[in-house]
């Protein structure tokens, strides 16, 4: 099956996301293809390099490359320097390119070292998540967390190119696979009725990872993704639908201190949160939320909320940095494939939303 090319418009140029599977034992050629210099390095993490290390080195013959962990907990600055080392002792200069090959905390944590090392050098992601592929590795957004927050440190760095190969995504555990499928229900929620009712469709295919099924939903993915981010790269509007169902879901996140859910699976509660609050608006209709509801139950068990309180989720929300002037911007569907952002939703119809998915009152 031929790759399906999806260009991005970045503020400084256009870059394309490839997908299809297959790409990454050709991978050297679409390097070439590219424009990326002879100037290599590889920066992935054990784990990814244990499952498909081999076919990279196989594309790449000597291409240096360095491993560094992934993870949440080593999305740090520490990270960051381990790399700035390698690239200082292997005397990379501007011409140097710095391909990522991992989930959305390699192609972060890369992407700031490529971001920042001599202010700034060629960048390239070859994401190996539905997570990465699907969202992380799209819209230039680069950083690491600090010890007081996630994602406080940062920088828009384009890639020139990325490759999403969905035969990666075969070594993948059951559960992140699935944590990456709830975004792309996000992206069905907010763009595509179509995308929503093939995944739910064609399901069990999907789960097995079957390549002719799922590149054109990470294609569909990519191409929304995409849309949105070329017209507005720094969240000033339109960005803003891809938080759908995060403004509960960081909330969900932040009180369980980031142990208990996956992102996706914290993204699957914020999406049913923000579908209950619409339906009660009268804005979206019961047969829709049902839709939803249906799907995600689909996907496999939600670690429980019963025991978060509702209050503690709503005040999570407020300190969350995507409240503007003391408002909380929430994006609300209207339809499977449509939503509104409103900022006058109260505590207290968040409160009550939050209690009927099951959180303490
Ligand atoms: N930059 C952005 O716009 C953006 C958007 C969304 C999320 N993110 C970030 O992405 C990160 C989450 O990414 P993630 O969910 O990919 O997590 P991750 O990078 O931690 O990967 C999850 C796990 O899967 C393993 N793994 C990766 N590829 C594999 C493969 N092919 N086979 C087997 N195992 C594999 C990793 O070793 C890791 O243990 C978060 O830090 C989040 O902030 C960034
Ligand atoms: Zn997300």
């Amino acid at each position: 099956m031929p790759a399906t090319v999806i260009q991005v418009a970045a503020s400084s140029r256009k870059y394309p996301v490839h997908v299809g599977a297959g790409l990454l034992p050709q991978l050297d050629a679409l390097l070439d293809e590219t424009g990326v210099g002879r100037q290599r390095i590889v920066v992935s993490s054990p784990t990814v390099w244990k499952a498909h290390g081999t076919t990279v080195k196989r594309a790449l013959g000597n291409a240096e490359h360095l491993l560094v962990p992934d993870g949440e907990r080593s999305k740090t600055a520490q990270t960051v320097g381990r790399i700035y080392d390698a690239l200082i002792r292997m005397a990379a200069d501007r011409s140097v390119t710095i391909i990522a090959v991992g989930g959305g905390v390699i192609g972060d944590v890369v992407g700031f070292a490529a971001a920042t090392y001599l202010r700034g050098v060629g960048l390239v992601h070859v994401p190996t998540t539905l997570l990465a592929q699907v969202d992380s590795a799209i819209g230039g957004k680069v950083g690491v967390n600090h010890p007081l927050g996630k994602n406080l440190i940062g920088s828009f760095h384009p890639p020139l190119a990325v490759f999403a190969d969905p035969e990666v995504l075969g070594t993948l555990a059951r559960r992140e696979f699935r944590a990456g499928l709830y975004e792309v229900v996000k992206y069905g929620m907010i763009a595509d009725r179509g995308l929503f009712e093939r995944v739910g469709r064609n399901l069990r295919a999907i789960v097995q990872r079957e390549h002719a099924v799922l590149a054109p939903v990470i294609a569909d993915s990519c191409r929304i993704k995409a849309r949105v981010v070329s017209e507005d790269e720094r969240e000033s509007g339109l960005r803003r639908i891809l938080n759908f169902g995060h403004t509960a879901g960081h909330a969900i996140e932040a009180v369980t201190r980031y142990r208990r859910f996956r992102h996706g699976e914290a993204v699957a509660y914020g999406m049913l949160v923000v579908a209950d609050l619409a339906v009660r608006r009268r804005v979206f209709a019961e047969e829709e939320r049902s839709a939803l509801a249906d799907l995600i139950a689909r996907l496999g068990p939600l670690p429980s909320v019963s025991d978060l309180s509702a209050q503690a989720l709503v005040e999570a929300m407020r300190r969350d940095k995507k409240v503007r002037n003391g408002r909380l911007h929430v994006v609300l569907p209207t339809g499977i494939g449509a939503t509104r952002i409103v900022d006058d939703v109260t505590e207290d119809e968040l409160q009550g939303s939050l209690c009927s998915l099951g959180a303490r009152p």
